[in-house]
């Protein structure tokens, strides 16, 4: 089975639309989102719209549930005081024009998605089993991987949060942050698609491809959201 995760959209129509070509190119029996669908770059609605038409699955991402619910706070981390007063703005943005068709989407998704695949059991969720803002790099220790394993009940996790794609495995237990579509935080500012082949083995693939960038970067602007996220988006960080 062939697997196509679209990670972290967070309001990218442009970057959503590629990365969702590449699974039709490279052929994936089902594409999953790992959730956070608003914020930072204006196309929320437009991104749920096409996440229904194309019957793409996925879970609640922090981002989501604050969103919906109209939470004071998305939940994420910021590391400084710069970052946190233009992602407020971003936030309060976003929840006043965020659809109630796109907020009845968000409610709607669940934390987690379990399945098994050639006996291998497969769970997806945002950010941990347990948290949708906890935020896992690849750095947390193998010990921290294992108990997450637990937690999760399953063989291969799938998740992202973090904008930072990584694949581990740890003896039968494989771990894929599929990174971000939208706003890729590790320097390639190019979309990020994850497709997971998964038979005997599992196979990890990560698909950067380019997209309208400058078209996304117009919008965020022109809608008045900070040009600090326009920066961020061309800087991937
Ligand atoms: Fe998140």
């Amino acid at each position: 089975m062939k697997l196509g995760i679209l990670g972290d959209i967070h309001g990218n129509i442009e970057a959503l639309k590629v990365a969702y070509q590449i699974c039709l190119d490279e052929k994936v029996d089902k594409v999953y989102h790992t959730g956070d669908l608003g914020g930072y770059a204006p196309f929320v609605n437009e991104v749920v719209d096409f996440l229904v038409e194309h019957k793409i699955e996925g879970v609640q991402g922090n981002y989501d549930e604050a969103v919906a619910y109209d939470r004071p706070h998305c939940g994420c981390k910021y590391e400084n005081d710069h970052q946190a007063a233009m992602a407020y703005i971003s936030f309060k943005w976003t929840k006043k024009n965020v659809s109630e068709r796109a907020k009845n989407y968000m409610k709607s998704l669940p934390f987690s998605i379990s399945f098994q695949v050639e006996g291998k059991k497969v769970k997806i969720f945002h950010a941990t089993p347990l948290k949708n803002n906890l935020y896992w790099y690849e750095e947390r220790d193998t010990k921290f991987y294992l108990l997450m394993a637990e937690k999760a009940n399953a063989q291969i996790m799938i998740y992202g949060h973090t904008h930072i794609p990584y694949f581990r495995r740890i003896d039968d237990y494989y771990f894929i942050n599929a990174g971000s579509v939208g706003q890729p935080k590790d320097g390639d500012p190019r979309t990020c698609l994850c497709v997971i082949e998964i038979d005997k083995d599992v196979k990890v693939q990560f698909i950067r491809k380019e997209y309208n960038i400058q078209k996304v970067v117009k919008a965020i602007i022109q809608k008045g959201l900070p040009e600090f996220f326009a920066e961020k988006l061309i800087l991937a960080k």
